[in-house]
């Protein structure tokens, strides 16, 4: 399945908040057709209006896609206006955190092909990342499909099995906000130490932001990119000892926030 054929059948986005607004903006951007998208939501943003999008209008009945972009707590009110799409004719993908496959196989029927894809928020500036892992009835296909929509907002991965989402969810799904609080928290120290408010925090996120992108552009590894500015018994290594504290530092520290991250995930997932 390609762009030409979601043209052809149509694609339905149930839900256009954020999430459903970035991926919206990113395949228009790849060239899709306005006339091919059919959103569903109760209150369409301006953004969303000006689009020329379908936005609450009738449905096709067997579109190539429908992509879900609910709260998971709304998906009791909201998945009804899908069912009758269900049988193998339309691909569902869903990016609703902790609703499982086979929730919406209750939903659709198995005999109809799911993705479920745990996205993240940087999908607003087109640098997230999504895990995605399909129900039995997905094939190569449809996986290849259900990436390249995902692909509009970052870069994709799949997973073997969809037990995995839980952890994919405590690192990269919950992960944008422990480095929103890094920056906060490296910012207060900043400040702890004299500077203003304004440039402590711009050198925080400015520091995150531009080690991020070296991290990702670097041939080195972490690791290695660590040790090239770490002199001996310079000043970082001054503060990694303090963080890479085996006890109290940050590998510590991390481990039990995504392991409570995971936990709740599973809560989440078993209702
Ligand atoms: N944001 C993230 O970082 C992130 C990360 C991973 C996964 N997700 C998942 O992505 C999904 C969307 O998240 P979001 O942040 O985009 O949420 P959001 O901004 O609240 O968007 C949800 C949209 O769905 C609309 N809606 C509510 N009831 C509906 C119904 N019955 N039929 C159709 N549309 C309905 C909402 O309209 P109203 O606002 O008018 O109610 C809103 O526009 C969630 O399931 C979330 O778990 C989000």
């Amino acid at each position: 399945m390609d762009f030409e054929e979601i043209t052809r059948r149509g694609l339905v986005l149930l839900g256009c908040g954020k999430m459903g607004s970035a991926m919206l903006a990113g395949w228009l951007d790849r060239g899709l057709s306005p006339d091919a998208v059919h959103v569903i939501d109760p209150h369409p943003s301006d953004w969303l209006k000006s689009t020329g999008v379908n936005v609450n209008e009738a449905m096709p009945e067997a579109p190539a896609v429908a992509l879900i972009a609910v709260k998971p707590q709304m998906m009791g009110d909201a998945l009804p206006a899908l069912k009758a799409m269900g049988g193998g004719e339309t691909l569902f993908v869903s990016i609703a955190a902790g609703t499982t496959i086979a929730r919406f196989e209750a939903e659709f029927g198995a005999d109809s092909p799911i993705v479920r894809a745990m996205p993240n928020t940087p999908a607003a500036v087109g640098r997230g990342i999504t895990a995605i892992i399909g129900n039995g009835t997905a094939t190569a296909a449809h996986l290849d499909a259900a990436e390249a929509l995902l692909k509009a907002v970052g870069q994709v991965v799949r997973l073997e099995d969809e037990g995995e989402m839980d952890a994919v969810t405590g690192v990269s799904g919950s992960g944008p906000a422990y480095v929103f609080h890094l920056i906060e928290a490296l910012a207060k120290a900043g400040e702890a130490q004299g500077l203003s408010p304004a440039l402590a925090l711009q050198l925080a996120q400015a520091t995150v932001a531009g080690a991020g992108a070296l991290a990702e552009q670097a041939e080195e590894d972490p690791t290695q990119l660590r040790k090239n500015v770490t002199s001996p018994n310079g000043t970082t290594q001054a503060a990694l000892e303090v963080l890479m504290d085996e006890a109290t530092g940050f590998p510590a520290l991390l481990n039990r926030a995504v392991s409570a991250a995971v936990k709740r995930s599973k809560e989440l997932a078993d209702g």
